[in-house]
């Protein structure tokens, strides 16, 4: 447990990167952990597109405000893992929406984002996820078709600058028992 509870709470987001490739069984392990998370009614909605390309990752990177902490990391990891849902799947049966959310693909990308974070992290990766830039430009840089959302952008590569921890809330504060 000690190792998971390591894993959990040592990943942090990394937003400068060393020019340095990531190898391609480490890439193929990231994507196992997507492969492998849970989703609505095991839809695995889920698409990603891995951006290596300079030029692509220079597009992506003018979709993004250059206020954003990310900002610099969409050109200076070595790879962006870009998440794209498919829209009308998750949480659906035979085409209705099944609950009063809607569309789960929020939810379920979530959890892939975080099964892409912490596999990272186990294999000495960083990572960030980005989710503050213009959609639409960026689903226009990678041909993303109609049906389909681009949910975020997660940099990846071997961190130039670890991140300080920012403070979480108590267990106390969340946590309630029995009744909210
Ligand atoms: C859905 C989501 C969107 C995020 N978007 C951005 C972003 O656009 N830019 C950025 O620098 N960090 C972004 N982050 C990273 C958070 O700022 C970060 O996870 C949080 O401050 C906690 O720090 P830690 O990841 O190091 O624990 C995002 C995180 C999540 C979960």
């Amino acid at each position: 447990m000690a190792d998971f509870m390591d894993i959990v709470k040592g990943r942090r987001s990394i937003r400068r990167f060393e020019d340095k490739a990531v190898p391609e069984d480490q890439l193929n392990t990231v994507l196992e952990a997507v492969q492998w998370s849970p989703s609505w009614a095991n839809t695995q909605c889920w698409e990603i597109v891995v951006v290596r390309d300079p030029v692509v990752k220079e597009q992506l990177q003018a979709a993004v405000p250059a206020t954003n902490p990310a900002f610099k990391s969409m050109v200076e990891a070595p790879v962006v893992l870009v998440l794209v849902a498919k829209l009308q799947s998750s949480g659906y049966y035979k085409g209705q929406v099944t609950t009063k959310f809607g569309d789960w693909f929020m939810f379920d990308l979530g959890i892939a984002a975080q099964s892409i974070c912490l596999a990272a992290h186990k294999l000495g990766l960083g990572t960030v996820i980005a989710g503050l830039f213009e959609h639409e430009k960026a689903k226009a840089v990678l041909g993303v078709p109609a049906g389909y959302e681009l949910v975020a952008l997660i940099p990846m590569g071997y961190a130039a600058k670890d991140s300080a921890a920012p403070k979480r809330r108590e267990i106390g504060e969340f946590t309630h028992y029995d009744r909210f």
